[in-house]
């Protein structure tokens, strides 16, 4: 059942992929599996872009918000590749500075450079790590991002932070307001037990309560992880959103923190 999950989003755009992933999944889930998924992220508070300052939306040419990013440089922006690929950098807008989904605050930034890694494929075969060039500076902080040695973030427990404009429950609408949530970094045995061999545990790293009911859902892709105020993950896949047993599946992002320094430059 992962299979449809991390496939149709390929195939039918990213839009229409933040927004159908759950669906599908939620067709596939065994009537009243779901009921218990409680409110928003899923579970998560109301915040702003004053207080994460760093936290973008990733818009259509219209403004429609399809996925997250988190600022890393004045004109660098961290998405995740399955949100981006296959777009041309003339169609994807940032957003910066916008707590409200349709507020006109902030700054709109276009994109000049969308760089995806080569090897990404699909979300739940890894590599899910893309950079966006921004034509004009972004007047806001940039978040720092975990190096290659810093894996010490992963340590099963650490609280992770997450942010984004996704749906509050699974198969739900989108969050009007920027929200956040908090939520613990799981080890790679607890993944692995979840996902089996779709758990890449090179390039990915779970987050979430064995009980579930805090995630983030469709819509919060390509946003932080946060673990320490450092960027340490990016918002990938999962089953579903806040199930017991099926954590948040991020891109682990020592391991591309290299290739994203390499993106600093141009
Ligand atoms: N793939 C989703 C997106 O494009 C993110 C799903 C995260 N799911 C989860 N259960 N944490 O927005």
């Amino acid at each position: 059942m992962f299979g449809l999950t991390r496939v149709r989003p390929r195939r039918l755009g990213r839009a229409a992929a933040a927004l159908s992933a759950g669906a599908a999944t939620a067709l596939l889930t065994a009537p009243g599996a779901a009921a218990a998924v409680p409110e928003s992220v899923v579970g998560g508070t109301p915040t702003t872009t004053s207080a994460y300052p760093f936290v973008m939306q990733v818009t259509d040419a219209s403004g429609k918000q399809f996925c997250g990013g988190t600022l890393v440089a004045a004109r660098k922006v961290v998405t995740a590749a399955h949100c981006v690929a296959g777009e041309s950098a003339g169609g994807v807008r940032v957003v910066g500075g916008r707590t409200n989904l349709h507020g006109s605050d902030g700054r709109v930034g276009k994109v000049s450079g969308i760089w995806v890694d080569p090897d990404f494929t699909d979300a739940a075969s890894g590599s899910d790590v893309a950079v966006l060039t921004l034509a004009a500076a972004m007047p806001y902080t940039p978040a720092p991002y975990v190096s290659a040695a810093d894996t010490s973030v992963y340590a099963p427990g650490s609280t992770g932070r997450v942010l984004g404009w996704g749906t509050t429950a699974e198969g739900g609408g989108a969050s009007e307001q920027l929200r956040t949530a908090t939520v613990p970094v799981m080890s790679d045995t607890g993944c692995a037990d979840a996902y089996g061999s779709d758990f890449v545990a090179s390039d990915m790293v779970c987050a979430g309560y064995d009980s579930g009911g805090t995630d983030t859902c469709q819509g919060d892709s390509g946003g932080p992880l946060l673990v320490g105020g450092v960027l340490a993950g990016i918002t990938s896949w999962g089953d579903g959103c806040a199930q017991a047993g099926r954590p948040g599946v991020y891109t682990r992002l020592a391991t591309f923190s290299d290739l994203v320094t390499a993106q600093l430059g141009s």
